[in-house]
């Protein structure tokens, strides 16, 4: 192929983390109650669901659900295949080609992707070393949107509630909000979505309503914003099948509780195991847990997965260096990592 055929904005971005080995899967930060049990009930609902109409545009249904659950008007809903589709709608719709967009360091890596596919310029403002925003270092930059997860993943913990604030309030630019573990934190700007002219919250039902495979994701601001969204985003990009789960599963709000409360109960345990073994476990309050082990995190990461149990690696990466994330799973899921990780550390003495 000539090189010259690809966008140059897009020569450098490598394939997504894609691992080829099987194993308990705690590395991707989902639900450890496994499927939410509302998919199941509505997918045999969905057998006799004509598949030959088209899905509502914009997703009437299942906006109408969220608007009941928030107490808002349902156009203030933008709902996508996923929050990273709802995130690639919103630089599509505010984003020119060559404009900044600024995010926090280190953060989630789909917010740099994302912002390269629409041709933008990511200006990385490392965070304080405890994980904190630099929300001076961010307002003193230039930028279109500054887009932001709380909590931080990989880093696990919440940001301070009053620098998200100053952030949104400097007021010349578009401030996103990725709650995708919000749920856990039990924090939230979405009532705040109407109080500010430059808000978006973005929000997803792959970890809390344990339904990543679905791919449903929506964003929440205030109507002009919305509309400005609505207008730019695919239409019927979430299928009919995953309206009808996500509506369902809107309804089960105790199944909702149950994991976090289980999450919350598991991560105190967790991680004191993690820090008896000796390894620098940093604050969570997200559904997974950053931590430095004693041992090199790519041996530690390998082992594990030759074990059976899949965490991730950020080790190589800046401001990481030797760092491991993991899911909080279930009591037993976490005694099973607690156990292989102590094999892999008598194995390497
Ligand atoms: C911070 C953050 N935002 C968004 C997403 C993507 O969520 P979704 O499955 O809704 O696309 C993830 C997934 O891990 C995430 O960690």
């Amino acid at each position: 192929m000539n090189p010259e055929w690809q966008r140059s904005t897009v020569r450098d971005i490598p394939l997504y983390y894609n691992p080829k080995v099987s194993g308990i899967r705690m590395d991707t930060s989902t639900n450890p109650l496994g499927a939410n049990p509302a998919a199941k009930e509505a997918m045999k609902e969905c057998l006799d669901l004509d598949l030959n109409q088209y899905p509502t545009p914009y997703s009437d249904g299942l906006r109408r659900a969220l608007a009941g659950r928030y107490e808002l008007d349902m156009d203030h809903f933008v709902v996508g295949n996923g929050s990273d589709e709802v995130l690639d709608i919103i630089f599509k719709s505010f984003l020119e080609p060559g404009e900044t967009v600024i995010l926090p360091y280190p953060s989630y890596s789909l917010h740099a992707y994302f912002v390269k596919i629409n041709c933008g310029k990511v200006a990385l403002i490392d965070l304080s070393e405890d994980f904190q925003l630099d929300q001076e270092a961010m307002n003193a930059k230039e930028g279109k949107i500054v887009l932001l997860c709380n909590p931080n993943n990989p880093t696990s913990n919440t940001f301070r509630r009053k620098d998200i604030e100053s952030l949104i309030e400097k007021g010349d630019r578009v401030v996103v909000v990725d709650e995708a573990y919000g749920e856990y934190a039990g924090k939230s700007f979405i009532p705040d979505v109407d109080s500010y002219d430059n808000l978006i919250v973005t929000r997803t039902f792959s970890k809390a309503y344990a339904l990543a495979g679905m791919r449903i994701g929506y964003a929440i601001s205030n109507l002009d914003l919305a509309g400005v969204m609505q207008r730019v985003k695919v239409p019927y990009s979430l299928n009919r099948v995953s309206e009808i789960v996500a509506i369902k599963a809107l309804r089960n709000q105790d199944f909702v509780r149950e994991g976090v409360e289980l999450v919350n109960a598991e991560r105190k345990r967790l991680e004191k195991g993690l820090a008896d073994l000796g390894f620098r476990v940093f604050p969570s309050e997200a559904n997974f847990i950053l931590f430095k082990p004693s041992i090199d995190h790519s041996i530690l990461v390998k082992e594990l997965s030759e074990k059976g149990m899949l965490i991730r690696d950020f080790g190589k990466n800046r401001r990481l260096e030797n760092c491991v994330r993991t899911t909080i799973g279930t009591r037993e899921m976490n005694d099973a990592l607690l156990s292989k990780i102590g094999e892999v550390l008598r194995e390497c003495q």
